[in-house]
């Protein structure tokens, strides 16, 4: 089968280009090289694939491009949170237009697309579900700037205000998208399944929580924490921890989000749907940063910096449980095994540390307290 890859230059699109040569279907790939991401072109390209370099929403490539392809991982996005909360119209127009163009594009002209497979992502929900021992399960707004200067890191009770536990999320919490980031992933995901419905091309959103592995870029200060964290490691720096390092994530392989991917293109129950791909286990930053030091053998001290950076949330793990019941997806790699390949490939290449300089961006801005 033909399939196109938009971003199958990047760090999840790579994987996800080799998994499916692999599998023997021909490979295209729409990439714009984005230099925030990529410093040179890079080595991991896959010799079996056909590159194409420019923006989705280029209709003069687009249309060729897409010539006889059947299947579309739509993986191309610029990934800043922090970033998308200054650099507005630019995430708007790579996320939200450049797709809506894509969508174009394929209900107006001539071609053979018959199922799209979305990247989404957690960040959507904006804050995970929680419980309240007297309230039941509640879905909270952000933190108030209030209570984050007051040191309140844990969630309270929108209700009642008592601190309360942190729950699985899953796919029927309302969305609350928080940033410019991530309201233009929520739209990403609505516009191509909302095409995909009307014009009966099987569509399905995967929402990827926070991913880690080989190929990560290192010296982009503006994706997650596992690479920021890797790369002032590398370069002798300590980790700087926002809040108290006990917030939570849910960290999953790249390999298992590439596992995630295959299944929703083979499987018909993941016709018109949303699904977390996540692994339900909540791993806090501290321990990020903990095990990132061990792996790398390092003699630097994570430094927990009692700040906070705006919009952040505090809690979010997945609800796994409709993607194992409907794709039969379960997560294989351990969070212990998937650092350990981080690490073993993060020895390798090189990482600048640029983070200083992007703190000081969100400084400037408000972003992060000074
Ligand atoms: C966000 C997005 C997610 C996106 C990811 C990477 C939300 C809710 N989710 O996730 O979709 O894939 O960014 O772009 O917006 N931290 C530190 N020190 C650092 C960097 C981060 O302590 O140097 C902390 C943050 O304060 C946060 C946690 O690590 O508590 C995770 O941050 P990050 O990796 O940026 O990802 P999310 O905010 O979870």
């Amino acid at each position: 089968m033909k399939i196109l890859v938009t971003g199958g230059a990047g760090f999840i699109g790579s994987h996800l280009v080799d998994a499916l040569v692999e599998e023997g279907h021909e490979v295209v790939v729409l990439d714009s090289l984005d230099p925030q991401v990529h410093q040179d072109e890079p080595d991991y390209m896959n010799s079996r694939a056909t590159y194409h370099f420019g923006r989705v929403g280029d209709l003069t490539i687009l249309e060729r491009v897409l010539e006889g392809v059947e299947v579309i991982f739509h993986e191309a996005a610029a990934v800043g949170v922090g970033q998308s909360m200054y650099e507005i119209a630019r995430y708007v127009e790579a996320n939200t237009f450049e797709t809506a163009r894509m969508l174009d594009q394929i209900v107006n002209h001539e071609n053979q697309v018959k199922r799209i497979v979305v990247a989404s992502s957690m960040s959507i929900y904006g804050e995970g579900a929680y419980e309240c021992e007297d309230c039941g399960v509640v879905y909270p707004e952000l933190r108030s700037d209030e209570q984050m200067k007051r040191r309140i890191w844990e969630m309270q009770c929108p209700e009642c205000g008592k601190t309360t536990k942190p729950l699985p999320t899953d796919e029927e919490k309302p969305l609350k998208p928080r940033s410019i980031y991530a309201i233009t992933k929520r739209d990403q995901e609505e516009m191509c399944l909302s095409v995909g419905q009307a014009y009966g091309i099987p569509t399905t959103a995967l929402r990827y929580f926070n991913v880690y592995g080989p190929r990560q870029s290192l010296s982009n200060p503006y994706t997650g924490v596992c690479a920021i964290f890797s790369s002032r490691i590398k370069n002798n720096n300590p980790p700087l921890i926002f809040e108290d390092g006990l917030q939570t994530r849910d960290f999953i392989s790249v390999h298992d989000i590439i596992k995630a991917n295959i299944l929703a293109m083979k499987k018909r129950s993941g016709d018109y749907e949303t699904f977390n791909v996540g692994t339900g286990n909540a791993i806090s930053i501290l321990e990020v940063a903990e095990k990132l030091t061990e792996l790398y053998s390092s003699d630097v001290k994570p430094e927990i910096v009692n700040k906070f950076r705006a919009g952040d949330i505090r809690h979010c793990f997945a609800d796994t449980r409709k993607i194992e019941q409907k794709l039969g997806f379960k997560p294989e790699h351990s969070f212990e095994e998937g650092m350990r390949e981080l690490v073993a490939w993060g020895e390798k290449v090189e990482a600048e540390d640029e983070f200083e300089q992007a703190y000081e961006e969100l400084k400037v801005k408000g972003l992060v307290e000074e």
